[in-house]
């Protein structure tokens, strides 16, 4: 049996690898110590998932007395290659939460750390685990499209899930390399994956026009604001008791204010964001990303030399409730393929399960490739890294460039 801890007790942690653990894998690992600076939410986390479990402030003390084959790193991103680089270190495995890390030198020292241990860092891109994405992943390997000439990918973040960024650490660009590292690594991801391809170049643009210090009537959190009233974005997340527990009995010890305005002048990370990539075998890619959506969705195409697939599918508001996704594949006699992908309703699309079954059930084949490593994790937070100079330098940015040991 394997013996896991934790760094970083955050909500995504608690969900996708404490309780499960416990729960549902416990034949297989171990949870043997919970790692965070904040101590009143680790110690959330093993009451709520098993008080027996220690609790650590002190990240090497719960190395040295647990003894974990693997670290499990789910903090603040801009600490994930601190606790990587350690575990490889402490000849442990790590697991990572995406992004692997937000910039190129802490990333170029993983992948260095990686290769000099022989230990494995796994990044966990579970939107790869999603039924309909693992699909196209299949089609295209197929061949349904021939040799992929052209992708666009538009991701829209509705208003909830949205404003979530700009309300708390990821909304700068210090703590989570903005939006086009924290949360596009999943889409970059998926384009590296399913064309098989290098990315080369990239060029973006990028703009905060709807969140940040765009109206007079703000405050620094929705708990003390006088405008709650008239605001359509006041949240009164310290009613619920999970995120109570979480963050508002735990902010004395920190400052992690959870329900952080979304109009504030401390906002440095963009809310509408475009970026054109070109592959090494000469794919092109167009991708869009918004953060203030009416409702919640994502469209893909891909373009090749024997036809085109598309598929659309919405998360949140109109058309979010049918029961399954359509991919569409077109092919260049004239006809269309649609194949029904029947909707899982765990966590992101039962994407989480999933991931969780091939994370923790050692024996699983894995013929597509799903699960990523840290040169996927590298690749895809690389577009990221090179469209946030693009935008700041209005140039193009070269991966090679700032990824020198790319394939
Ligand atoms: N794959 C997915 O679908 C998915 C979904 C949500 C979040 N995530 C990832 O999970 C991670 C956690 O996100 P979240 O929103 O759940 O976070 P969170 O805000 O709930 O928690 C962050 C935690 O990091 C801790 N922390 C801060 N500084 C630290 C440090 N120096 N050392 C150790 N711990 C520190 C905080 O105390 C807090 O407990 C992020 O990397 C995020 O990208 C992934």
């Amino acid at each position: 049996m394997k013996r896991y801890v934790i760094a970083g007790a955050s909500s995504r942690c608690h969900e996708m690898f404490a309780k499960p653990i416990v729960t549902n894998f416990k034949e297989q690992a171990e949870l043997a110590g919970i790692f965070d600076i904040n101590r009143t939410r680790a110690e959330y986390m093993s009451k709520d998932t098993d008080p027996s479990i220690p609790v650590y402030t002190d990240f090497d003390l719960m190395m040295k007395e647990c003894a974990p084959d693997t670290v499990i790193v789910a903090t603040v991103d801009r600490y994930h290659h601190e606790y990587i680089i350690k575990a490889l270190d402490y000849g442990c495995d790590a697991i990572t939460e995406k992004p692997m890390t937000i910039d190129e030198v802490t990333c170029n020292a993983i992948l260095d750390r990686e290769r000099e241990t022989g230990k494995k860092v796994i990044v966990t891109f579970n939107l790869r685990f999603v039924p309909h994405i693992t699909r196209i992943k299949e089609l295209i390997d197929e061949g349904a499209v021939g040799k992929i000439l052209s992708v666009n990918l538009e991701y829209l973040l509705d208003t909830t899930h949205g404003a979530d960024y700009f309300r708390r650490w990821h909304r700068r660009k210090e703590n989570s390399g903005g939006l086009l590292v924290h949360k596009s690594t999943h889409h970059f991801d998926l384009i590296n994956w399913w064309t098989g391809e290098e990315p080369e170049v990239v060029y973006a643009n990028g703009s905060t026009r709807f969140y940040g210090p765009t109206r007079e009537k703000r405050s620094e959190r929705c708990l003390t604001c006088s405008y709650t009233g008239e605001c359509e974005f006041a949240v009164r997340y310290q009613d619920d008791p999970y995120m109570n527990e979480m963050y508002f009995k735990a902010e004395k010890e920190d400052g992690y204010f959870r329900d952080r305005c979304v109009f504030s002048d401390e906002i440095d990370i963009e809310d509408s964001m475009s970026v054109a990539v070109k592959y090494s075998k000469g794919a092109l890619l167009t991708y869009s990303l918004i953060a203030y959506s009416p409702y919640e969705a994502y469209k893909i195409s891909v373009t090749g030399t024997d036809g085109r697939l598309e598929m659309m599918a919405y998360l949140s508001g109109y058309g979010a409730d049918g029961d399954a996704n359509q991919i569409l594949v077109f092919n260049r006699r004239g006809e269309r393929v649609t194949y029904e992908i029947k909707k899982e309703w765990g966590m992101h699309g039962g994407s989480d399960e999933r991931l969780q079954r091939m994370l923790f059930c050692n024996d699983m084949p894995d013929p597509l490739g799903l699960l990523a490593g840290s040169y996927d994790g590298a690749k895809s937070i690389m577009i990221g890294i090179c469209a946030n100079k693009s935008i700041k330098e209005n140039r193009p940015v070269f991966v090679k460039d700032l990824l020198p040991g790319q394939k």
